[in-house]
């Protein structure tokens, strides 16, 4: 089925394809933003990457890059308020690709009300106008697209806004080397290359009706957790994530006849992740097999931490969209968060 174009065609009824094909573009045009006005150029004791589901994920991957290169940690905060962390020498980056997330307006309020250098980053929306009143330097995202599918416009302009304040993640090089990597990854991911050779459909097609069971290495745990709500949300299935080391010290255990049955492994495989991390990956592989419906594993394309991580994430992308056809469910629509979001904010508004 997911070499018939028209059947395709017929459950991505919103074209969700086309935002996919275009997402090294997305990342050429985001990699381009910066703030504005520039913030002030002082160097942060700490960073706190405000954002709620897609807009969170920007922060992850940045954290992720950072953690061996920052001498200064980036704590990507999910939820209302701010952490006591964050100080007047500390920087709070807020980003809601739509600028609607109450808990992100309200992490920039609380910045705001403790005198915290802040950015916003969003399309528009309450984030914007807050923004604006207040005259905090934000990016200015294009709208339109659905923000778990907006990654690079959550990505890129993190960096240029760390970057603005003396911290620098990935080296112009790097930056170049990850859009090489993914616009080389389009070409071999798209429905117009057939299962035979596309890896995102051979791992959709090996999920099958199973529950997938994403575990990622020190860096690529970071994507693990993405591949799971970019399952959830397009493919509308439950997913499981988790990293290596920790899962081997409680989450191994659980892997048992019958419930490990109904679940298909993906290991998230790195490069860098060294000879220990390795070693556990095959015994995880080796103890899970016997019960698991069955296993898959992945590796991040390029040299750069930021190349490996992006090329991860838009595998987990085209896996999920493939997921969510051979399912016959639209990838684009999320009614049931949708729902949830307008009880929320009828409850706000009362
Ligand atoms: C929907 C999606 C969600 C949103 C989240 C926050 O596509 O990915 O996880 O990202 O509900 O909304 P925004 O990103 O607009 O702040």
């Amino acid at each position: 089925m997911l070499d018939d174009q028209a059947a395709l065609e017929r459950v991505d009824a919103h074209a969700t394809r086309d935002v996919l094909a275009a997402f090294p573009a997305q990342c050429r045009t985001a990699a381009a933003l910066h703030p504005e006005p520039a913030p002030p150029g002082i160097r942060p004791r700490a960073v706190i990457a405000a954002g709620m589901g897609g807009s969170a994920a920007g922060g992850d991957v940045v954290a992720a890059c950072a953690l061996e290169r920052l001498d200064v940690p980036i704590v990507v905060h999910r939820g209302y308020g701010l952490p006591a962390l964050a100080r007047p020498d500390t920087l709070v980056v807020a980003s809601s690709y739509s600028g609607e997330t109450a808990e992100v307006v309200s992490a920039l309020e609380t910045a705001l009300a403790r005198g915290v250098p802040a950015v916003a980053i969003t399309s528009g929306g309450r984030l914007a106008r807050l923004a604006e009143q207040a005259r905090v330097p934000r990016v200015a995202l294009p709208g339109g697209l659905m923000p778990r599918m907006a990654l690079g416009f959550l990505v890129f302009p993190l960096l240029a806004t760390l970057d603005a304040v003396g911290l620098t993640v990935a080296s112009e090089a790097e930056i170049a080397e990850a859009l090489g990597a993914l616009d080389a990854l389009a070409g071999v991911l798209g429905p117009a290359r057939g299962a035979a050779s596309n890896e995102a459909k051979q791992l959709a097609l090996a999920i099958g009706d199973a529950v997938p069971v994403i575990y990622g290495g020190p860096l690529t745990g970071a994507s693990a957790y993405r591949w799971k709500t970019d399952l959830e949300e397009n493919a509308k299935t439950f997913a499981l994530s988790g990293t290596l080391p920790e899962m081997n010290h409680n989450e191994i255990e659980a892997w048992r006849a019958p419930a490990g049955k109904g679940l298909h492994l993906v290991l998230l495989r790195d490069r860098d992740e060294g000879g220990a991390i390795a070693r556990r990956f095959a015994l995880v592989r080796e103890m899970c097999a016997t019960v698991a419906a069955g296993v898959s594993e992945v590796w991040g394309r390029g040299e750069g931490p930021l190349a490996r991580l992006l090329s991860l994430a838009y595998l987990g992308q085209w896996t999920s969209y493939y997921l969510a056809i051979l399912r016959g469910e639209d990838p684009w629509l999320v009614p049931t968060l949708e729902a949830l979001k307008s009880r929320m904010a009828s409850d706000e508004r009362r």
